[in-house]
């Protein structure tokens, strides 16, 4: 089955949504959000991708992201967030990964 969310074209990296199973193509310098919402994955998202209110938080359960800019970091501490936890609206994948959200 082909991941959901990528109209066509060569995606350059697949995330996996666990338990749901669902598998999601990210383009090229896409946020894991504006990928998880182009697939109808259900996120939360309260301040739209602005980096404010933590609600889209996601633990990273395989595959490396890149490292959190300043603006995440602030966010994920101020929100007591343990390790692996990253913010969907400020990850733009470079590798595959699979990725787990407390509600799925
Ligand atoms: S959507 Fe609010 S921090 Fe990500």
């Amino acid at each position: 089955m082909s991941p959901a969310g990528y109209p066509g074209g060569m995606a350059s990296v697949v995330v996996r949504c666990e338990p749901l199973g669902v598998e999601v193509a990210v383009a090229p310098g896409q946020t894991l959000l504006a990928a998880l919402r182009a697939a109808g994955v259900p996120i939360g998202a309260a301040c739209d991708g602005d980096g404010i209110c933590a609600r889209c938080g996601l633990r990273v359960l395989a595959g490396d992201a890149p490292p959190p800019e300043a603006a995440e970091a602030r966010a994920l501490a101020r929100e007591g967030f343990k390790a692996g936890v990253r913010l969907a609206c400020c990850v733009r994948p470079t590798e595959d990964l699979v990725v787990r959200a407390a509600y799925w």
